[in-house]
């Protein structure tokens, strides 16, 4: 038999987390495997941002993760920062441009994100093997990792860098859970985020017909708020607010939902009572809003009157539909349509510096497989990034 291939570093899963961690070691010298059963690394890079990949935030800061420990993740961030990432994007000469409340993307594809990263991968002479599946590792002197594929690996190092359950189709696993659970790790409750929220009844018939049309709003559940636009799907709601307040949101909670932020409503229709008074209802509300929007709240039963007869107590009603929508979701799309994982592996057994474990030395976790999700805009590759680079330089 002949004996396993031996490595300083072995990591699971050449994602961004993996990918980073991979050339921060090699780049210190250690000889690294990085395994992946895909065919390609950085997938979910490449379809990331639209194909052009949100890379980093500029405002990237531990207040915009969630985390059973909302203090975890500031000594990874604060030790490689977006600007660390944002000058690699630049030594590699990828042009780049901010798009909006700070999101990073490439000019060109996100195509150059993962070129860069194997490139970087190449100088430290990472032995990238795809198509290699992990089944199972286990710990002795060094740890020992099975991949049907390829036959045994040791390492002195193992990272577990496999990410979350989003998007199984992708190739999305629960290995890394599985393997924290096996080293006796716990792992928080797992659950979608980023993800589109069903709607039911009534609110179905609503949204249903009005799918693909999007609005301005504010999305807020408890103390939380999120403006940016939301979009009607054929299932409920989608658009950015949504996917970053499904974050917050939990089963049977509501969701309240400005459809007209920074507007003083009934101010606005008391004025027009006045100065429009021969106009109706619906005509006001078209030029604050999308006109098949309006159709569908005046057809879901909202009185379409001229604006002379237009009471106070209607008035206040109005407001109520269009600036405090009381929603409550039926539920999320799930993990096929979630862009992160919510939970991972349980903060309290790794050190913030270094990722590794507290009870099990030599073993790593990084990246979404760890109990720390972003907001959307970058945020999450900026945790791969950021908790990648202090594995790789700690394994
Ligand atoms: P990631 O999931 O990237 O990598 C894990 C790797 O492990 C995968 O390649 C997988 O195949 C492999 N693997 C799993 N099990 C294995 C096993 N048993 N053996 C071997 N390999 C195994 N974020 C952001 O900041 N900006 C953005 O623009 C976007 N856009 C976006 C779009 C879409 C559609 C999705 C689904 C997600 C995003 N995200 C995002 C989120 C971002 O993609 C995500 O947070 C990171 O990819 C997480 O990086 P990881 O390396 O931790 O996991």
């Amino acid at each position: 038999m002949t004996a396993p291939a031996s490595f300083d570093v072995a990591i699971i899963g050449a994602g961004a987390a993996g990918l980073m961690c991979a050339l921060t070691a090699a780049q210190r010298g250690r000889r690294v495997l990085l395994l992946e059963h895909g065919e390609q690394a950085g997938a979910k890079i490449l379809i990331s941002g639209g194909g052009r990949c949100n890379f980093t935030n500029r405002d990237a800061a531990s207040e915009r993760f969630l985390s059973a420990n909302p203090h975890f993740c500031k000594s990874a961030l604060s030790r490689y920062t977006q600007r660390d990432f944002i000058a690699l994007v630049e030594k590699h000469g990828i042009a780049y441009h901010e798009k909006t409340l700070g999101q990073l993307f490439c000019d060109g594809s996100a195509r150059q994100i993962v070129a860069m990263l194997l490139a970087e991968c190449a100088a430290g002479q990472v032995d990238i093997r795809l198509q290699h599946r992990v089944t199972d590792v286990s710990k002795g002197e060094r740890f020992h990792i099975e991949s049907p594929q390829g036959g045994a690996f040791e390492a002195e190092s193992l990272v577990l860098a496999t990410g979350g359950l989003s998007i199984p189709k992708m190739g999305a696993t629960d290995f890394a859970h599985r393997m924290a659970r096996r080293f006796d790790l716990a792992v928080t409750e797992l659950r979608p985020g980023l993800v589109p929220l069903k709607a039911a009844g009534d609110d179905l018939a609503l949204m249903q017909p009005l799918s693909g049309l999007s609005f301005d709003a504010v999305a807020a559940c408890g103390k939380r708020s999120f403006r940016e636009a939301a979009l009607f799907t054929h299932r409920g709601l989608s658009g950015p607010a949504i996917l970053q307040i499904s974050s917050y949101w939990r089963d049977g909670e509501a969701l309240l939902l400005d459809a007209l932020p920074g507007l003083d409503l009934a101010a606005l229709l008391k004025d027009r009572r006045r100065s429009r008074h021969k106009a109706e209802l619906k005509t006001i509300l078209s030029e604050l809003l999308p006109g098949r929007f309006v159709l569908a709240l005046i057809e879901g039963g909202l009185a379409n009157p001229l604006m002379a007869a237009l009471s106070d107590a209607q008035i206040a009603r109005i407001e109520d539909r269009l600036k405090r929508w009381r929603f409550v979701p039926s539920g999320t799309e799930g993990y096929a349509k979630a862009e992160v994982t919510l939970g991972g592996i349980d903060t309290a057994e790794l050190s913030s510096k270094t990722m590794e474990s507290r009870k099990v030395p030599g073993l790593y976790a990084i990246g979404e497989a760890v109990d720390v999700t972003g907001w959307l805009g970058g945020y999450n590759f900026q945790w791969a990034w950021s908790s990648g680079w202090c594995a790789g330089q700690a394994a």
